[in-house]
């Protein structure tokens, strides 16, 4: 039978974090999933290895290094996830891990290699929110540009390798024309690849703010606000009014300028350096604004309409994780949001040090306990 939903049927962890091993069969139950556990339980540690199935570092942002299971003095370095993830794509057994000899994590898809972390998007996507961005309206724009650019990989999957040579081009560039090291071939070269991925990132963007924002404009729940996002990139605004061509060109004549402005100690301005702003659109403020749970609040409209998105135009939706996801929302708000992640056609890993607050979904939810990295399956 064609499956209609997404989700893991089973994850295996080896030498990751505190697990040394690690088989979860989760089998075809493609509803919200509950991790609880105490504090240092490893219940993030799951939803780590899980967002370690796309590509990037994962929902921690962590080194390899660091994900590989130490125990006093000693480090296991060759770590492995795997998993077998279902949804109307179809069904793939997909791995990443660490192989003796080699500085960067290997993935593996249906039995072979792939050089491109990418490669995982065609079977499986998935979105995070964490602890750590509960104050993302607050901080810096970079983690706003990696919350958007997270979503913006699960409409385009070669969002993720643009932004890669972007940065990495960007890395080359700066240290060329700070140190005087360069000729200007090379630097043209340079230049070159960061007008094209600068405005396909750039474009990917504003595509993705504009399909979201259909549905974040309504919410179909009024728990979750109403929410006007925008792009504050040069870029980004430059593409609004006018045509790419006409945007790659004024690129390229920036960067020209800036070679000499940089090599004086200036910046440069790219999509590195665009923010993504978003406004509560009830309270008429904007979110860095708002209270800690309308952030949070907010944070989910976002999310969800990713999903009503996805679900319109494909017919399915990524797998979520969310890290602690009752931490500052009131019981109405849980409540509310537990009801409509049931309705999503996808699984929903959620953690918690609090399984009571959970207890109005027993058996509506797979519940998993967790205590020193032991893993017992309490509900089915
Ligand atoms: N590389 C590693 N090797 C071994 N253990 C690790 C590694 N990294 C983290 N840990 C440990 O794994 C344990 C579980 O961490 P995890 O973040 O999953 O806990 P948690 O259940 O989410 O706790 P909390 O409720 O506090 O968020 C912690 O004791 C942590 O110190
Ligand atoms: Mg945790």
């Amino acid at each position: 039978m064609a499956v209609t939903k997404t989700g893991i049927t089973q994850l295996k962890l080896t030498n990751f974090r505190s697990y040394d091993f690690l088989d979860l069969n989760i089998g075809d139950h493609f509803c919200p999933i509950l991790i609880s556990g105490h504090n240092g339980a490893g219940k993030t540690n799951i939803l780590e290895a899980i967002s370690l199935l796309t590509a990037g570092k994962g929902l921690r942002s962590a080194k390899l290094s660091d994900v590989a299971r130490h125990v006093g003095e000693n480090v296991y370095p060759l770590w492995s996830i795997s998993a077998k993830v279902a949804s109307p794509l179809g069904t793939s057994k997909i791995g990443t891990g660490m192989v003796a000899g080699s500085e960067r994590r290997q993935v593996r898809i249906d039995g072979k290699t792939t050089t491109k972390q990418s490669d995982l998007a065609r079977v499986f996507r998935c979105l995070w929110l964490t602890p750590a961005q509960d104050r993302l309206f607050c901080g810096d724009p970079s983690a706003r540009r990696r919350f958007l650019d997270r979503i913006v990989q699960t409409f385009d999957p070669n969002h993720a390798n643009r932004l890669t040579d972007y940065n990495a081009a960007l890395k080359e560039w700066n240290t060329l024309v700070r140190t005087g090291a360069a000729d200007s071939t090379w630097l043209d070269a340079l230049e070159q690849q960061l007008v094209e991925n600068g405005i396909a990132i750039s474009a990917s963007r504003l595509d993705v703010v504009e399909r979201i924002s259909k549905y974040l404009s309504i919410t179909d729940n009024p728990t979750f606000p109403a929410a006007e996002i925008q792009l504050t990139g040069v870029l980004e605004k430059a593409l609004l009014s006018q045509s790419a061509v006409m945007v790659e060109d004024a690129f390229m004549g920036n960067l020209k300028t800036a070679r000499k402005i940089c090599a004086e100690g200036g910046n440069l301005t790219g999509p590195h350096t665009a923010d993504f702003i978003v406004i509560h659109k009830q309270q008429n403020r904007s979110a860095d604004l708002c209270s800690t749970g309308e952030q949070k609040a907010l944070l989910l409209s976002i999310i969800l309409a990713e999903m009503q998105a996805q679900m319109a135009e494909q017919g399915h939706c990524p797998l979520l994780l969310l890290d602690e996801v009752s931490a500052h929302l009131d019981e109405h708000r849980q409540h509310t949001l537990f009801e409509v992640l049931l309705s999503r056609p996808t699984q929903v890993w959620m953690t918690s040090t609090n399984s009571k607050l959970f207890a109005d979904f027993t058996g509506l939810f797979y519940q998993f306990d967790v205590q020193e990295s032991i893993v017992k399956t309490l509900v089915a």
